[in-house]
C-alpha cells in the first residue's frame, strides 16, 4: 500500500467539477480512483485517462458506501487525497419535501458518512500523508430562501470541516490536512439552464481547486470576484438579509 505516493479518490467524478478535477489530477501524475452512481460514465472516464486506474459505483446515501470506498482504495493501491464532490441542489421555493430531504441526505448525511470514513482511514495510518478536500459553496454564507436545504447543507459541510480541522489538533493527528472549497456559480449540470449571474467555467475552477490542494489550504473561495462578494455579503445583518427578496 502506497504511504506517501499520490493516490487520489474522487467521489462524484461522473460530471461537473469532480469530473474535471479527476482528469486534472490524472494529467498531473496522480493515480486516481473515481466514484459516483453512474457506472457507464465511470467506465468512460477510466477509458479516457491513463492514470484513472480504478472505479466504483458508490451512492453516498447508502449505508454500505464506506465499505465501497475502502474497496476502491484497495483497488487503487492506497489513498493520499480524498476529494468529495458529490452533491445535489435545487431551487425550491415551493419547499417540496421530495427535493429538500434528499438534499440533506446527500449533502449532509452522505458527506459526513464518506468524509468520516476517510478521516478514520488517515487517522489510523499515521505513516500515510493524508488530505481530505470537500466542496461546500459560497451558498453557505447565508440562509437562502430560494434554496433552503441546499444553503443549509453547505453551511453544515463547512462547519463539519472546521470541526474536523480542530479535531485533528485535539487528537494530535499530524498526517492530515482538511480543505473546505467554496466555489461561486460554476457552469455544470447542477445549475444547467439557470439564469444565475457570474457563472464560472468549470476548467479554471478545477485548476484553482487542484492548486489549493497542492498548497494545502484550509479554506478557499473560488474565485477572486466571489471572495469580494462574500466579504460584503456576510456583513449584511440578519434583520436586513431576511427582508431581501432574492430568488432567481
Ligand atoms: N455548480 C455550481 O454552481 C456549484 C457551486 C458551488 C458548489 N457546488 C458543489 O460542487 C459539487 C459538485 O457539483 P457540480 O456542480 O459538479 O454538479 P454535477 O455536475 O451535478 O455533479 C454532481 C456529482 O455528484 C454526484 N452525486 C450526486 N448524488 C450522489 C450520490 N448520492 N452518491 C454519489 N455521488 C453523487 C454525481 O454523480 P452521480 O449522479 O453519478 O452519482 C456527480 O458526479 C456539489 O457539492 C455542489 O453542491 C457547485
Amino acid at each position: 500500500m502506497a504511504e506517501n505516493g499520490r493516490y487520489a479518490v474522487v467521489m462524484g467524478a461522473t460530471s461537473g467539477i469532480g469530473y474535471e478535477v479527476a482528469r486534472l489530477l490524472a494529467a498531473q501524475g496522480w493515480k486516481v480512483g473515481v466514484a459516483g452512481r453512474r457506472e457507464e460514465r465511470l467506465r468512460l472516464l477510466m477509458e479516457s485517462c491513463e492514470n484513472i486506474v480504478a472505479a466504483k459505483v458508490v451512492d453516498v446515501t447508502d449505508v454500505h458506501a464506506p465499505a465501497a470506498l475502502l474497496d476502491l482504495v484497495q483497488e487503487l493501491g492506497g489513498m493520499n487525497l480524498y476529494f468529495h464532490s458529490s452533491g445535489i441542489g435545487f431551487q425550491n421555493i415551493a419547499l417540496d419535501e421530495a427535493k429538500e430531504l434528499p438534499t440533506v441526505e446527500t449533502n449532509c448525511v452522505g458527506m459526513a458518512r464518506m468524509v468520516g470514513e476517510a478521516f478514520r482511514y488517515f487517522a489510523g495510518r499515521p505513516e500515510v500523508e493524508g488530505h481530505i478536500a470537500v466542496i461546500s459553496s459560497i451558498a453557505r454564507t447565508k440562509g437562502l430562501g430560494a434554496a433552503p436545504a441546499y444553503s443549509a447543507s453547505k453551511r453544515f459541510t463547512s462547519h463539519y470541516l472546521e470541526a474536523l480541522s480542530q479535531l485533528i489538533r485535539i487528537r494530535h493527528i499530524r498526517n492530515l490536512t482538511i480543505t473546505d472549497i467554496r466555489p461561486g456559480f460554476v457552469r455544470t449540470p447542477l445549475i444547467e439552464g439557470s439564469p444565475f449571474p457570474m457563472q464560472l467555467a468549470v476548467g479554471p475552477v478545477a485548476e484553482a481547486i487542484v492548486r489549493a490542494i497542492r498548497r494545502r489550504k484550509s479554506v478557499v473561495t473560488i474565485n477572486v470576484g466571489y471572495r469580494l462578494l462574500v466579504f460584503f455579503w456576510q456583513l449584511i445583518p440578519r434583520w436586513l438579509w431576511v427582508r431581501l427578496r432574492i430568488a432567481a
